[in-house]
This record gives C-alpha cells, sequence and structure tokens, in this order.
C-alpha cells in the first residue's frame, strides 16, 4: 500500500493521506538554520546544534504521534468552524489533502469548506530564519469571511534543560513585542546574545503566552482563543511563551490572498545588544531589514527560486540514467539529498534521534563524508579539519564532538578502537574528490589543545600508529569499547540496569579482539600508503603496506572460520562469528568488510564468505547482522545481546553495512548480486510495501526489523543513519562504477547483466564527463575511449588542455 506518489520532475514526494504510518519528515535548511517537518507541520527549528540552540519546543513521544509544530488555523467566521489545514492539529476531514516534499522545502496544502490552502515551509540560502507561505483562495460562490492563525510554542534554547528544569524556566520566559513582530527573548538579559522572532506581514492580533491562547486544559487542537476567533495580545512573563498571530482574510469568490509568515534566529554584537544602550529592549535595528526583506512574498519567492537554483547545481554534480527507476530517483534526489541531511545533522534530529543526546559522531561523519564530499567540497574539508581536532594525542578518538563548540564530548568518551581509522577513509574520499593536497598540510590540534598542531597528515600517521600499538593475542586489533558495532562489547561485562554500554568498561581490554577492525587496518593502510606515495613518502608507504599485508596475514590465519571470516574473540578469547558457536554464527561486518578491502579475493575467501553471507543472513527485506540472533543476554557481549532477536544490532536488518556486502559482490564480478542486494533495501522500490515499512519510501532507514523479528521487513530510525552515504557510495562508485581515484576519474562498471547500459554526468575537479557505457557481452572488462580516442585501463584522466566538457564511452564486455 502505498501514501503518496514520487514526482520525479519536480523532485518532490507527493503524500497523499495525512494519516502516514509514522511521521514523513523532511528538512528545512542545509547550512546553519534548520527544522525538521512532518507531512503535518509537526516538528520543530533550531539553530547549528539541536539541543543547544532549539528555537521552537517539540515532545517527542507524544500522544497523538507528532503534537506540536508549525500550525495554521483558518477560522469561518460566519460558521465560527476552524480547521488545520495541515490535518494536524485539529484532524478534519479534508478534500486533496498533499504534502510536498521536496529539496528543502515542504508544500502542505488542502481544501475544507471550499476554501483552499497551501503552506510553503522552507529556508533560504544564507539566512538564518524560515519562510512559511500560506496561500489561502476561496473557492466558494460566495464571499468569505475568514480569520488565519499561525502559531509556534518556543523552546527556552537547551532542549534538555527546556524539557526537565521547570522550576527554573517557568520563571524566565520573556518577549517583546514590537510593530506585530514577536520576539522570544528569554535570558537574553543575562548571557545570552542571541533571540529568535515571529513576525507577520499582515497586522493583527497576537498572543505570547499558551496558556492565554490554547486556554486551560486545552491543546493546540482546539486553541480557546482560535476558537473564540480572537487572539488576547497576552505578553508571556515566566511559563510558555509562544508566538501566534492572527490575520483578518476577507475573500471574494475566486480570490487568493497570500501572507507571509518569518521564524528566525538573530545575535547581536554583545556590545550592542540593547537599544537604548543601558536599558534592557533588544535592539532590533540589526534584525528589522531582514524580517522586511522577507515577509515581502516577491522576495520570498525570489528566495525560493534560489534555493530551487542550489539543489539542481548542487545534486547536477552526478546525475544517471539505468534502466532502473529506484536506482535512478534515489541516486539523482533523494540518497544525495540524504547525504546532505547526514552531513549537516550527522545523527543528531530526526523523529527518532530527540537533538538531546548526541553530537557528531566520529565515525559516523568520516563515513558520511562518502556520500557528501562531490556535493560541497569546502564543507567537507572543514568537517575533516574540525574532526580532526579532536583527535587525543593517542591517536584515539573522542567518540562525539558537539557541533556548537566543536569539542570532543566527555560524556561518551573514546575508546572506539575503530574510530581513527575512520579519517584516513574521510580524507582518502576527500583527496579523491578533490586532488586538494594542500590539506594534508593543514595543521591541525589535538583534543583542541592550542599549541598542539601538527599537519593533518601527521593525524592520519598516528590513526594508524594507534592499532599497532593495540594488538591483542591473536595479533588482531584489540577491540577497546566497541567497534563499528556499538553494541559488541566485549570489554563492557554490566550486569547493572541501566547503566550505559558505551562508557562501562569493567575489564581491562587486553584480549578482545576484533576482525572488522583488522579488515578496516588493511584497507585503510593500503589508502594512506596510496598517499604518502603522492607526497614522495616511498618508504612510509612501503610500511604502510607492509602493515596492512602482515594484518591480512593474520586475518588469514586467526581471522578466517572455514566458511567465512570470524567476527572477534571475547574477553576468555572465544571466538565470536564462528560455526563453533551456539548463537552468533556469522556477522555481516566482517565479512562484508573483508571483502570489500579485498582481502581473500585471490584465494577464494571473499567468494566463500559473500557465499555463506547470501546462504546465512541475506532475507528479501536485506541481510541481517547475524545468525543466529542473540536469544537471551550476554554478559560478556553487551548491547547487542539486549536487543530482542531481530532488532537492531541484534540480527536486524541494519542497512548501514548491507553496502559493504554490495561492494564485496561488485569485487568479485556479481553485479547481479550487488544491484539485487541494493534493490531489497531502496526505499523507494519498497513503496509499495508501506503499510508494511512504515517508514518514508524516499530516505533509508538504519533498520530495518530482521526475520527474527515478529514485524519482519518494519523500518525504523529514518533519515540520519550511515547507510545514505554507504548506499550512495556502493550504488555510484562501485555497481555503476563511476568512481573517483587519486589519479583521475575511474570507470569501472559493475551492473546487473540485464541491463544494456547507461549513461550518467559526472562534474569532477571542474570538468564536466558526459559518461555512456554500453553492454556488449555478459562481463566487466571495460573498453574506454575519451572524446573518441581509446584510453588504456579503467582511468580517465583530467584533460591537459582547456576542455571543460569531455566524453566518455565504455563497451562492458
Ligand atoms: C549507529 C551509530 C554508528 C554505529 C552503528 C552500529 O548507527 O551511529 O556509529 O556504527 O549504530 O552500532
Ligand atoms: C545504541 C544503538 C546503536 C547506537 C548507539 C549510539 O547502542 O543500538 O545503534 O549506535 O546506541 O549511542
Amino acid at each position: 500500500m502505498k501514501f503518496g506518489y514520487f514526482d520525479d520532475q519536480n523532485r518532490e514526494y507527493v503524500i497523499t493521506r495525512p494519516d502516514t504510518p509514522l511521521p514523513w519528515i523532511n528538512y528545512l535548511g542545509c547550512q546553519a538554520y534548520f527544522g525538521i517537518i512532518s507531512n503535518t507541520a509537526g516538528g520543530y527549528s533550531f539553530y547549528r546544534d539541536a539541543r543547544l540552540r532549539r528555537l521552537t519546543r517539540y515532545r517527542y513521544n507524544n500522544v497523538p504521534l507528532d503534537f506540536g509544530g508549525r500550525y495554521v488555523y483558518l477560522r469561518d467566521n460566519e460558521s465560527k468552524e476552524f480547521w488545520s489545514p495541515s490535518w494536524q492539529p485539529t484532524r478534519h476531514e479534508l478534500k486533496d489533502y498533499s504534502c510536498r516534499h521536496g529539496m528543502g522545502y515542504t508544500v502542505i496544502g488542502s481544501t475544507f469548506t471550499g476554501i483552499e490552502s497551501h503552506t510553503r515551509y522552507f529556508v533560504p540560502l544564507d539566512e538564518n530564519l524560515e519562510i512559511w507561505q500560506v496561500t489561502v483562495t476561496n473557492r466558494r460562490a460566495t464571499k468569505a469571511s475568514l480569520s488565519g492563525f499561525a502559531s509556534i510554542e518556543f523552546c527556552l534554547w537547551d532542549a534538555q534543560d527546556d524539557a526537565t528544569n521547570f522550576q527554573r524556566n517557568f520563571n524566565t520566559g520573556q518577549v517583546e513585542v514590537e510593530d506585530g513582530v514577536i520576539y522570544h527573548k528569554t535570558e537574553y538579559r543575562e548571557r545570552r546574545n542571541h533571540f529568535a522572532y515571529f513576525a507577520c506581514s499582515e497586522p493583527g492580533r497576537f498572543d505570547t503566552q499558551r496558556e492565554a491562547f490554547l486556554g486551560r486544559y486545552r491543546a493546540w487542537d482546539n486553541p480557546a482563543a482560535v476558537e473564540a476567533g480572537e487572539l488576547t495580545n497576552s505578553i508571556a512573563h515566566g511559563w510558555s511563551p509562544i508566538g501566534a498571530h492572527q490575520v483578518k482574510l476577507e475573500l471574494e469568490p475566486g480570490e487568493t490572498r497570500q501572507v507571509v509568515f518569518v521564524l528566525g534566529y538573530h545575535e547581536n554584537p554583545v556590545d550592542q545588544k540593547f537599544d537604548p544602550p543601558g536599558s534592557q529592549i533588544v535592539n532590533k535595528n540589526t534584525v528589522k531589514p531582514v524580517i522586511a526583506r522577507y515577509l515581502d512574498s516577491k522576495q520570498a519567492d525570489a528566495a525560493f527560486e534560489r534555493l530551487r537554483a542550489y539543489w539542481q547545481t548542487t545534486l547536477g554534480v552526478f546525475q544517471v540514467n539505468t534502466p532502473d527507476i529506484h536506482t535512478n530517483r534515489m541516486v539523482n534526489i533523494w540518497n544525495a539529498y540524504q547525504c546532505m541531511a547526514t552531513f549537516n545533522m550527522s545523527r543528531s534530529a530526526s523523529f527518532y534521534e530527540s537533538g538531546i543526546g548526541r553530537g557528531l559522531g566520529f565515525r559516523d561523519s568520516n563515513q558520511d563524508l562518502l556520500g557528501f564530499v562531490h556535493m560541497v567540497p569546502s564543507r567537507a574539508r572543514e568537517r575533516i579539519l574540525d574532526l580532526a581536532a579532536t583527535q587525543l594525542p593517542s591517536g584515539g578518538a573522542y567518540h562525539q564532538y558537539q557541533p556548537l563548540t566543536k569539542r570532543g564530548n566527555n560524556d561518551i568518551g573514546g575508546g572506539f578502537n575503530d574510530d581513527p581509522h575512520w579519517l584516513i577513509v574521510g580524507v582518502s574520499a576527500y583527496l579523491k574528490e578533490t586532488g586538494d593536497w594542500s590539506i594534508l598540510d593543514e595543521p591541525v590540534q589535538y583534543d583542541n589543545e592550542p599549541g598542539s598542531e601538527q599537519p593533518l597528515y601527521e593525524h592520519l600517521q598516528r590513526s594508524f600508529n594507534y592499532t599497532l600499538a593495540r594488538v591483542g593475542p591473536h595479533g588482531l586489533p584489540l577491540i577497546g569499547r566497541a567497534d563499528w558495532n556499538d553494541c559488541l562489547n566485549l570489554n563492557c561485562f554490566s550486569d547493572t540496569p541501566g547503566q550505559s554500554f558505551q562508557t562501562t568498561t569493567n575489564k581491562d581490554g587486553k584480549v578482545a579482539e576484533s576482525v572488522f577492525i583488522a579488515g578496516l587496518f588493511v584497507y585503510a593502510g593500503r589508502e594512506l600508503a596510496a598517499i604518502a606515495d603522492r607526497i614522495g613518502l616511498g618508504v612510509e608507504a612501503a610500511t604502510y603496506l607492509a602493515e596492512a599485508n602482515k594484518m591480512e596475514e593474520v586475518i588469514n590465519r586467526h581471522g578466517w572460520d572455514g566458511e567465512w571470516f570470524l567476527r572477534a574473540y571475547d574477553d576468555f578469547g572465544h571466538k565470536i562469528g564462528s560455526k563453533e558457536c551456539e548463537e552468533g554464527k556469522i556477522f555481516i561486518e566482517s565479512n562484508g568488510w573483508c571483502a570489500l578491502a579485498g582481502i581473500g579475493l585471490e584465494d577464494g575467501k571473499a567468494q566463500s564468505a559473500m557465499d555463506a553471507v547470501a546462504a546465512h543472513l541475506a532475507t528479501k527485506h536485506g541481510i541481517v547482522v547475524q545468525q543466529p540472533a542473540y536469544s537471551k543476554y550476554y554478559l560478556e557481549l553487551g548491547e547487542i545481546s539486549s536487543y530482542p532477536p531481530g532488532y537492531k544490532e541484534n540480527a536486524g536488518i541494519f542497512c548501514h553495512v548491507n553496502p559493504w556486502v554490495m561492494i564485496g559482490e561488485t569485487r568479485l564480478g556479481r553485479g547481479d548480486a550487488a544491484h539485487d542486494y541494493y534493490s531489497r533495501i531502496n526505499p523507494s522500490a519498497r513503496e509499495e510495501i508501506g503499510d508494511l515499512h512504515r517508514c518514508e519510501p524516499y530516505v533509508y532507514a538504519q533498520m530495518i526489523a530482521g526475520k527474527d523479528a515478529p514485524t519482519f521487513g518494519e523500518a525504523k530510525n529514518s533519515w540520519l543513519t550511515g547507510t545514505a552515504a554507504w548506499n550512495y557510495y556502493a550504488i555510484v562508485q562501485w555497481i555503476l562504477g563511476v568512481r573517483t581515484s587519486l589519479d583521475g576519474l575511474e570507470i569501472a562498471p559493475v551492473i546487473p547483466k540485464s541491463w544494456p547500459g547507461f549513461t550518467a554526468t559526472r562534474t569532477f575537479r571542474g570538468v564536466v564527463y558526459k559518461i555512456a557505457i554500453e553492454r556488449r557481452g555478459e562481463g566487466n572488462s571495460v573498453a574506454l575511449t575519451v572524446d573518441g580516442e581509446a584510453v588504456e585501463g579503467n582511468v580517465v584522466h583530467a584533460p591537459t588542455d582547456r576542455r571543460k566538457e569531455v566524453v566518455v564511452k565504455g563497451i562492458l564486455s
């Protein structure tokens, strides 16, 4: 069953009924001001940091789901009936409801009693504000006398404190209203120099105290002031400041009017906070021109067109046309778009991530670069340098850092022994995309300590050496707190309810080893060697290679189980992910990763491992993490066994790691298998089973319940997941085979046998490559011509002349 449809022409997903199985959201903003918005206008906004600079309040896990948002109400002043054109919060039965989620904007519209309305929500480029353009048309045969209302609830900035510290927060709320603009200035009187505002293009009444607007013991579905048809001009003192505006809409038959609302964030220089100086009144001179500008419909439209153009260019970097519509729309539109969201949000703010728990993950953000770096390389560069600056002198890393402060987050700590290697992966992806070698010379601090600056290249060395200094009894890397699988906690041994598996360690950590990290080390070592080689450090390159080769031997000796790669050794030196185990005999991570890294390609181990994955882990909804699922809690394994079988890391389909197997299959030349796995979790390909899948059909979810779960096939935790970057990377760089390399653009497709070929356009280092692949045989060997000239091998080198456009033809046989 479907709840809408893709409009690929407009790069939109159109939701046609409001009661989707879960709130289906979109992101507004792609630079500093952000919001999440659901298909019924639920959600909230923030500036940079979803926890520390939250503009509007949101109650997660609410009943009904997703209550609170950017709500518009219309009221018929004759019948006194009022409704929400976005369905929530009043939930009237609407005609022609639709929600169009597009690139950085959402339009929600409907008709009720002959009154049609559409609200377009978006964040203009380079501004810290959002615009709501509410367009109302009278489709009745008679004149309509209406009132329009718009409302938001302010958050007192720190979203966590806001939801817990009521003894203080019920006293601090403050607002000002000037020229009809509501200014939320809680704590501005003391240490903040920022405030929020909510403005309306029409004069009218307002409310700023929640109780005055809603009435006692009422909710957003039935605000007393809307019912009465008149806001009260209340001024909030403490309690819960809100922003609500009321406008009059007298519409002749057929007449259309647009009202614009602007919600924004503004900072003043510390010495210009007040006007007049010495008063307690917010200085609004700096923000008034911005507000005036965007309250103008024409300016708002122009800003919207700029946003459209931005996405046209950004997505235009890579566009493809294959025989598979699901591949096309995900690669060309939604998967790339999701990569922007994961780059910006990491794992902080979605319908599942409450925006208070997590900063930016070290491993997560480095991996996110794989799907993002081609879109805005300059921001990728900045991110790499920020991440590297949180690296510890040991080469290890804080597991997370706060985007606002850019400092490592002590509460979560470090010691996840895979973390440092992802920096090598991220930097390598950046170098391959841009050829900007200067980044390696950038002086970067350790642990944000001034004076500790060393070139970024040294950070990479320390990342590599971190593992060399931490190997266990078999010569495999010690796992530390955990590796990629946060929940395989082999040194935790927690028996205390509620204790965090992420921070508790009861073992000295000198025994438990990870085959996954070993594979990652081999991969990262070879990447680093290639980098060192290019910058003339041949001797170092040889050392990295030697160490990587040595580790590969250790994997062959101690990390192979006969038919597949082992997963780990626990604190007793017992195998994990072996046929000898009762549960958890085979895992996806070590098998996917080793094959991806090319380990065992020559001696058949990779193929055997991929065959074992197909036999034991693959399901029709994707590949599960391990089998058999853990049926009980294992003290020595940690959080993985805390989940009921089939969910999350305990044999759920963790979509993030499925692409490792897809890439592994391409390394074996098996394009059919690779694309088949790709299609199983491709959300667009799952659109038809929307009532089972339940999450948005336009973005990946972190997890789909595995075959051991009663809800097999149900997705959860959409949007913010490494799945976005990895699927993008797998389909584009390995299946379609349009791959960045240090030497140039590599063309090495491993596509399904049934595809006659595909065409693509790729802008790479300032040159547009027009690529056409034609299949003439069933294999994967490719004969290339560049502008008609045959070239040796798979790499298209940059044109030596000034050509800005190059035609690349590839014949597959
Ligand atoms: C989550 C985390 C990621 C981790 C994965 C597996 O997605 O954000 O860092 O690798 O879970 O545990
Ligand atoms: C839980 C989740 C895991 C996530 C971790 C991050 O362990 O299962 O997916 O990575 O939390 O805090």
